[in-house]
């Protein structure tokens, strides 16, 4: 069999790897193609360097540009090497514009799409990711749910056939991961930090960087923050506090640490050793969970459910006195920190992409793995 993995972002290629790495225990070596979404060091090739993510077949520069310019240029570009190369399956992953166009391209080439972390939904149709998990569900033929939630918001879709709920392939990345972390980064020393005594935040989202209004919610949020923060700032979103004048505000805080992306190691150390998370990440939702670190969510609504029902998560938008008042209840109350540090995580046992290498398998050995009139 010939697998074909497109994908072209930081949490694309984190959260791929575990499935290629599976091909590969099984003696096939699949085609990568890479389109370039991401494309500066910090958000792009470290991953590749410490994912130890070698020979990747095509790299096709698409780089940033309005919804449609990204997500058309995307489709053409992975349209020409689908054609060339004629893989058995395509797998995409998540619900980025890569996702999009390397599942309608490959649909339409009769190539079937399989789509890793399937099902998810926000329900708010607003969010370009919504719009992609949407159609990539559809233009999918084998559907990787990681949670029984996805699965039924699929069912509702009326999308029945091909659906495997298997857990998400997160899971895989953080256990794989989180001990040579521990060993080789030295990230705590570098900020001069110690274990459980600061709080992370990363924000990207559309809804909180492209509007000046919410922005600045987001800095007066970590300029209240009673707590040092280190903020590792999306290259997005360093250019609209840059813009708006608000870089400089937020630098000149003491309490505050701004840095680059960070590498995975670096990031995911720093994580398991926060006392409380805050993000607008979707997965960082889900590591922080797995990490049994408390997370508060700023955004008002999220595709990941479970974390909340489990009681790792809340989500606290951008309203500055509920995200403090969180805070310093996760600071003051013992027993709600201990309470939201031991939620359960409900995305598997980390043996997510060993199982949707073995699902592709049997269907390509029965015959079953194509695209059905
Ligand atoms: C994209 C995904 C989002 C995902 C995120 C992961 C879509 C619609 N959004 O958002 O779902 O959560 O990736 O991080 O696909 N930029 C750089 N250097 C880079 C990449 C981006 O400077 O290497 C800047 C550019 O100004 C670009 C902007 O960031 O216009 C946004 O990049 P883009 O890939 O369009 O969306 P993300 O916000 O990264
Ligand atoms: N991440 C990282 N360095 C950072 C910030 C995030 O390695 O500075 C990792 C994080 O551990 C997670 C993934 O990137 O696995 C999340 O990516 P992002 O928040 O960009 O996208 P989303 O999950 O929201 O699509």
């Amino acid at each position: 069999m010939k697998p074909a993995f497109i994908f072209g972002t930081r949490p694309e290629i984190i959260k791929l790897v575990p499935v290629i790495r599976a091909f590969e225990k099984r003696g096939l070596k699949p085609l990568l193609i890479h389109t370039g979404q991401h494309y500066d060091y910090e958000m792009s090739k470290v991953f590749l360097e410490e994912l130890e993510l070698r020979g990747i077949n095509y790299h096709l520069e698409v780089g940033s540009g309005t919804q449609a310019y990204q997500t058309g240029i995307a489709m053409i570009k992975i349209e020409e090497v689908l054609m060339k190369e004629d893989p058995d399956v395509t797998l995409v992953q998540g619900d980025t514009n890569t996702v999009l166009a390397g599942a309608l391209a490959s649909v339409k080439l009769k190539i079937p799409v399989a789509h890793v972390e399937a099902g998810l939904r926000s329900f708010d149709r607003t969010m370009p990711e919504e719009i992609n998990r949407i159609l990539a569900d559809h233009a999918s033929e084998v559907l990787f749910a990681p949670t029984e939630e996805a699965r039924k918001n699929l069912e509702r879709e009326g999308i029945i056939e091909g659906v495997y709920v298997v857990g998400n392939t997160i899971v895989d990345a953080v256990f794989q991961n989180s001990e040579i972390a521990e060993r080789k980064s030295k990230i705590l020393e570098k900020f001069g930090l110690k274990p459980k005594e600061y709080a992370v935040l990363t924000a990207h989202r559309a809804e909180n960087t492209d509007s000046a209004e919410n922005l600045k919610k987001l800095v007066e949020i970590i300029e209240s923050l009673p707590i040092p923060v280190v903020y590792p700032v999306h290259p997005r979103t360093e250019k609209r506090l840059k813009d708006l004048g608000l870089w400089e505000r937020l630098k000149a805080k003491d309490h505050v640490i701004l840095t680059k992306p960070l590498g995975y190691l670096d990031f995911l150390k720093l994580q398991k050793n926060a006392k409380i998370v805050l993000t607008d990440s979707g997965g960082i939702q889900e590591e922080s969970i797995i990490l049994s670190v408390p997370c508060l969510t700023l955004r008002y609504n999220t595709e990941r459910p479970e974390t909340i029902k489990a009681g790792g998560n809340v989500l606290v938008g951008l309203e500055k006195e509920r995200v403090i008042h969180y805070v310093e209840r996760l600071l003051n109350d013992e027993e709600f920190y201990s309470r939201m540090a031991n939620a359960e995580n409900p995305f598997g046992d980390g043996r997510s992409g060993e199982r949707m290498v073995d699902i592709l398998l049997s269907l390509y050995e029965k015959g079953e793995l194509r695209v059905k009139s």
